[in-house]
C-alpha cells in the first residue's frame, strides 16, 4: 500500500491541474464564471463536505452541491455567494441512502451530460452515513443496514459512473472518494460501515488502475481521514481530531501537482498526524492495533450514550 503525506500548506493553485478552460470559449467577453471549470461535492450541508464546498469556490471553481436537504442546500448557496459572488453555485437535491436512485441519475447527468456550460474535472464523493449509537450488528434493522451500504459503497459508485464520462472529456480532472482509517483499522459496533470504507479504497484503486490502462488522464484518489470534528464526531478538535476545515486544507493541499509528482497516488492520507498514526498502527502487532481499535470504540459508545442520557434529562426539564 502505498501513502502520500501531506508537507504542503494549501496554496491558491494547489488543483491548478485541474482548474482549466477546456471546451469553454476563453474570449474576452467570456465572465471568469463562464471559463471556470467546475466541482462536484456530494454531502454538503455539513461537516467536511461544506467545508469542500467552501474551499473549492476559494479556488475558483464553480460547484455543484448535493444533499437531501433543499433548504440547507439553499443556505450553503448563500454562504459561499456570499464570500465568492464570481462563483456559480448548482444543487443537486437527492437522497443518498435509496436504491434505485432515479433523482440522482435523471438530475446528475442533466447537469453533467446535458448542460454544455457545466464542465466538470473534479468530483469529490464525500457522503458518507452511519448508524447511530454504535450497535451491536443484529440489533440493526436491514433497512439501517442497507442505508449505510447503499450511501456509503452505491452512491459513490453511481455518481463516478456517471460523472466518468465527463470527467473523461475534460481531462485533466479528479475523481475523489473519502473513505477513512477504519477501513484498515476496523473499529467494532461498525462493521456495515467500515466494510464500505474497505469497498471504497478497493473501488478507487481499481478505477486508478483502469485509467492508466485506458491513458485517460482521470486522476482517482481515495481520501482517507481519521477522526475529525463534523456530524459524525460532535467533539471539540484534538491534534488526532482537527476540525474539518483542517483537514479539507490538508487533503487540497495533498492533492497538489509538482514537477516530481504529476499525478497522486491512489489512497492519500492527507492529514499529517493521521498519518503517522496510522504508520504506527501499521507496523505495530495487530494485537496492539486491534486493543486500540476496541478501546477508541467502547470510548466513544460510552460517551455516546452518556451524551444522549444527557439530553434526554435536559428535555425533561425543559
Ligand atoms: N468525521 C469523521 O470523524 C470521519 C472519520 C473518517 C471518515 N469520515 C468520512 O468523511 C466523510 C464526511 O463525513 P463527515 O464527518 O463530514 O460527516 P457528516 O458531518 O455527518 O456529514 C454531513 C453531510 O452528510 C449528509 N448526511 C448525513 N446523513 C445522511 C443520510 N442518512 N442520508 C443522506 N445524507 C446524509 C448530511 O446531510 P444533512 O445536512 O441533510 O443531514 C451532510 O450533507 C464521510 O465519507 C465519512 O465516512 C469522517
Amino acid at each position: 500500500m502505498r501513502y502520500q503525506k501531506s508537507s504542503a500548506e494549501p496554496s491558491q493553485n494547489s488543483l491548478h491541474r485541474y482548474y482549466h478552460a477546456n471546451g469553454a470559449s476563453t474570449s474576452s467577453t467570456t465572465s471568469k464564471k463562464d471559463k471556470a471549470p467546475y466541482a462536484l461535492v456530494t454531502g454538503s450541508t455539513g461537516g467536511i463536505g461544506e467545508e469542500w464546498v467552501h474551499q473549492l469556490a476559494a479556488l475558483g471553481f464553480n460547484v455543484i452541491a448535493q444533499g437531501r436537504n433543499e433548504s440547507k442546500l439553499q443556505l450553503v448557496r448563500s454562504a459561499v455567494l456570499a464570500r465568492y459572488p464570481a462563483v456559480d453555485v448548482r444543487l443537486l437535491v437527492t437522497e443518498a441512502t435509496i436504491w434505485p436512485n432515479e433523482p440522482l441519475v435523471t438530475g446528475l447527468t442533466a447537469l453533467v451530460e446535458d448542460d454544455p456550460s457545466v464542465r466538470l474535472t473534479i468530483v469529490i464523493n464525500n457522503l458518507g452515513t452511519v448508524s447511530t449509537g454504535f450497535p451491536m450488528l443484529e440489533e440493526e434493522s436491514s433497512e439501517s443496514v442497507a442505508a449505510v451500504i447503499t450511501s456509503n459503497a452505491i452512491f459513490p459508485a453511481e455518481i463516478a459512473r456517471i460523472c466518468l464520462p465527463a470527467l473523461k472529456r475534460h481531462q485533466p480532472s479528479l475523481l475523489c472518494t473519502v473513505t477513512s482509517l477504519g477501513a484498515w483499522n476496523p473499529p467494532p459496533y461498525l462493521s456495515p460501515y467500515a466494510g464500505t470504507k474497505g469497498f471504497d479504497v478497493a473501488f478507487s484503486r481499481s478505477l486508478w488502475n483502469e485509467m492508466a490502462i485506458e491513458r485517460q488522464d482521470v486522476d482517482v484518489v481515495c481520501l482517507a481521514p481519521g477522526q475529525v470534528v463534523s456530524g459524525m464526531h460532535k467533539y471539540p478538535p484534538t491534534l488526532m481530531a482537527p476540525l474539518a476545515s483542517v483537514w479539507t486544507e490538508s487533503a487540497v493541499a495533498a492533492l497538489r501537482s509538482t514537477w516530481w509528482r504529476p499525478r497522486p497516488p491512489p489512497v492519500v492520507i492527507p492529514y499529517r498526524w493521521h498519518y503517522w498514526g496510522q504508520m504506527l498502527g501499521q507496523w505495530s502487532p495487530s494485537w496492539l492495533s486491534d486493543t486500540v481499535a476496541r478501546k477508541i470504540a467502547v470510548q466513544l459508545k460510552a460517551d455516546y450514550w452518556e451524551q444522549a442520557e444527557r439530553e434526554t434529562v435536559d428535555k425533561k426539564l425543559l
